[in-house]
């Protein structure tokens, strides 16, 4: 039994293969926090765990009891305003301005497996991988309201889902000012809090700093979760490193504001919040009426932060990503963005489709500029029909060609935006984002639909699912450009206006999930200017996000590196683009472009009808390279090797391993070559000790131990680069690993 209920102790364990979670009924009726790390016993309480000292100039919950003061405890999920005076996990408002509400236990149940949540991207058990869920219900007996706080335990993969459900079961109206997900308490503060942030075309560089007295936090106000922060963050233990030591991942599977907190208090106690971002949000709870958090994701291991990126790759795999999809190699694609911009038409399409053809891709991507009068950013966004002077004989046209050529074929939509020139416009100014009387601002010349209205949802799905139809599309690029401003719901109350943030990502997630439920082969890849909604919830629909709109290698091999912490490397979008690079002007190898975009699921986004005989003849081979070992490329177990986010920034080298440890391809690349370099060794790790290998088919035979813990030697690139007469900086080397006898 994975889930242990004391109900004489009200105590609560939740054990996975190597981790233990508990948590117990306090005097007070509210939830304490024990303890969450690696597994433990399962005893019938825990006296030293929950014990507590009086502290002076503290609190009490009641004069009886001077010596329970919620100010000193760990707590489940807090309340405010009743003596804990960190910030409280949720905050209800009553009709007469109070804020203070007691939630205290009621009952337990525990159900097998785990259900999705109606309406929500959520973690799924569909294989009946030993699942379970321990609702706890909680009542405030005074208002009639009801919370219920859902813990569902993945034993084989260490992770746990949490979330909240408030229910107004009286008779009164209730604002719910703020409600987290989830919240841990730990007994110290003896971390490190490791975020992902940056901008657009920076995302995700990895960030790591002690935790401090007071709050520290990061979060989005932009309703995406954003380039800028990533909802994913890890508490380590100082000295832990890729692989030794404890580590702490947490997540929201959410795609809107939000907010992870992290709060040091006076007794150098650590509280960890992660919800729905409350500077933007409340919600109204009628009588009868109900409000679901989004769910968050806990995960430790004692195994370093490899440990951890693993554990959560796998739990993705097999709870959250579309099953159809999950292990289902990706196509190698083109995409034309790049290539051309604007400026195509159907002859120049079928040239680099042609061209796709010969060199191995798989998949035909038409990206933005198909539709309505789209010659440049300004106009036609919501016109979801072929722009008649690009493509004259339709989509359906192109398409048929595409697929006769035995290419899949992709079409990019921007289903929430719409241009003032447009059709759409003209016929629905009110669907557009605004405050009444108020100049709206724009971003990138587009405005945002108001996906809080069913009408709007409805327009698109049958929009998009005409074009899905009529032109077989095989996948889909939804791109979002913008972030919403002058935020204002005109189907909703003065008093709901704080809701439609939230209920505009519910908009969004209710289209996706009509699409993909009625057309279940089309593979989606999300996108918001790049990598700006790389999260949980878009993963739940969208097994594949663009990673970056910068697909510069050296800049890559950080956004890549930093991504793979919280996301697998299936799920990041990986091309090679032309040089100099758009983003960048850099000139790297075409051999290193490729190297870094292998890791991902693979794509390429230039002009191949402009490469020349000899690019053409590498990148047949490597597009076969790819293809002989991309289950290892885009499943593989990931060690992140050497980090281009150490202090010289100058090497990164990762590698994937086969389940079965049989194989194993490794990558190492450098940004600036040295003079008269130091000695260098790639140790390489995840193989079987007492297995022999072969490194890129050498002569020689190497048992795993040696090749992990003496290593193997990297030669000075200098050499070799004089000899072919190109620059020793951005070079890379591949290492491919195979067991022998
Ligand atoms: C932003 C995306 O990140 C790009 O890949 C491309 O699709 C453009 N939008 C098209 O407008």
């Amino acid at each position: 039994m994975a889930i242990t209920a004391e109900e004489k102790t009200g105590t609560f364990h939740l054990q996975t293969d190597n981790t233990s979670y508990i948590f117990q009924v306090m005097e007070n009726g509210e939830l304490g926090q024990l303890y969450y790390g690696s597994k433990i016993h399962v005893r019938p309480q825990y006296v030293n765990l929950s014990v507590r000292e009086q502290r002076n100039a503290t609190t009490a919950w009641k004069l009886e009891r001077p010596d329970f003061q919620p100010d000193v405890l760990k707590q489940e999920y807090a309340s405010f305003g009743k003596g804990d005076f960190r910030y409280p996990a949720y905050k209800l408002i009553a009709e007469n301005g109070s804020r203070i509400s007691e939630f205290v236990y009621k009952r337990y149940e525990i159900v097998e497996g785990k259900t999705r949540i109606a309406g929500l991207p959520s973690a799924f058990d569909d294989t009946k991988d030993d699942a379970q869920t321990l609702i706890i219900h909680m009542e405030d007996v005074f208002s009639g309201l009801e919370l219920e706080l859902s813990y569902s335990i993945f034993p084989h993969q260490d992770v746990l889902v949490r979330s909240a459900l408030f229910n107004n079961c009286g008779s009164k109206e209730f604002t719910l000012a703020d409600a987290f997900s989830a919240q841990l308490d730990l007994p110290d503060c003896k971390y490190d809090l490791l975020h992902f942030s940056g901008s657009w075309a920076r995302e995700r560089h990895l960030h790591r700093a002690h935790l401090r007295p007071g709050i520290q936090s990061i979060g989005s106000m932009r309703t995406a979760s954003s380039a800028q922060h990533n909802p994913f963050i890890m508490l380590a233990r100082s000295g832990a490193d890729e692989d030794t030591g404890e580590v702490f991942g947490f997540n929201l599977i959410y795609s809107g504001n939000f907010l992870d907190q992290v709060e040091v208090d006076q007794f150098e106690t650590t509280r960890i919040l992660l919800g729905i971002n409350p500077a933007e949000f409340s919600w109204r709870l009628l009588p009868g009426q109900s409000f679901q958090t989004p769910e968050c994701i806990f995960s430790y291991t004692a195994a370093g932060m490899n440990g951890l990126s693993q554990q959560l790759a796998r739990f993705y795999r097999e709870h959250l990503l579309p099953a159809r999809f999950a292990e289902t190699e990706r196509p190698v694609l083109i995409n034309n963005w790049e290539a051309t911009y604007f400026d195509f038409d159907e002859k120049k399409l079928l040239s680099i489709a042609e061209k796709a053809k010969e060199l191995g891709i798989e998949l035909f991507v038409l990206d933005d500029g198909w539709f309505g009068c789209r010659n440049d950013d300004t106009t036609s966004l919501g016109d979801w029909f072929a722009d008649t002077d690009k493509l004259p004989l339709g989509l359906d046209h192109l398409a048929k060609q595409i697929h006769a050529m035995q290419l899949k074929f992709g079409l990019w939509f921007e289903p929430e935006m719409i241009s003032l020139d447009s059709r759409l416009y003209d016929r629905h100014p009110e669907w557009v984002i605004h405050v009444p009387g108020r100049a709206m601002s724009p971003g990138r010349n587009q405005f945002v639909l108001d996906f809080t209205r069913q009408e709007v949802v409805d327009y698109l799905f049958e929009a998009m699912g005409r074009i899905i139809e009529d032109a077989h599309l095989d996948y889909i690029k939804w791109d979002m450009n913008r972030h919403i401003t002058e935020m204002f719901g005109a189907c909703l109350a003065p008093e709901q206006q704080m809701e439609m943030p939230h209920r505009y990502i519910l908009g969004v997630y209710q289209l996706y999930e009509r699409l993909t439920s009625s057309y279940p082969h089309v593979l989606f890849e999300s996108c918001a200017s790049g990598g700006g909604r790389f999260d949980l919830g878009m993963m739940y629909y969208a097994p594949q996000a663009w990673a970056s709109d910068n697909t510069d290698a050296a800049e890559r091999m950080l956004i890549q590196f930093g991504t793979s912490y919280g996301y697998p490397q299936s799920m990041m979008g990986a091309h090679v683009s032309a040089v100099p690079n758009g983003q960048t002007g850099r000139v790297t190898p075409l051999e290193t472009r490729t190297a870094v975009a292998f890791f991902g699921a693979f794509g390429y986004e230039l002009d191949i009808t402009a490469l020349s005989a000899e690019e053409t003849f590498k990148i047949k081979d490597q597009i076969k390279f790819y293809k002989k070992y991309r289950s290892l490329f885009q499943f593989g177990t990931l060690y992140r090797i050497e980090s281009p986010f150490d202090d010289e920034q100058n090497v990164m080298s990762w590698q994937v391993v086969s389940n079965d440890k049989k194989h194993a391809v490794a990558c190492r690349c450098q940004i600036l070559n040295r003079a008269n370099p130091p000695y260098t060794r790639i140790y390489f790790k995840g193989l079987t000790a007492d297995q022999k290998y072969t490194v890129n088919d050498s002569a020689e035979k190497f048992y795993g131990d040696e090749l992990m813990n003496a290593g193997f030697f990297v030669q000075q690139l200098m050499d070799a680069c004089r000899h072919a007469g190109v620059s020793a900086d951005f070079q890379e080397a591949l290492f491919v690993l195979k067991a022998v006898e």
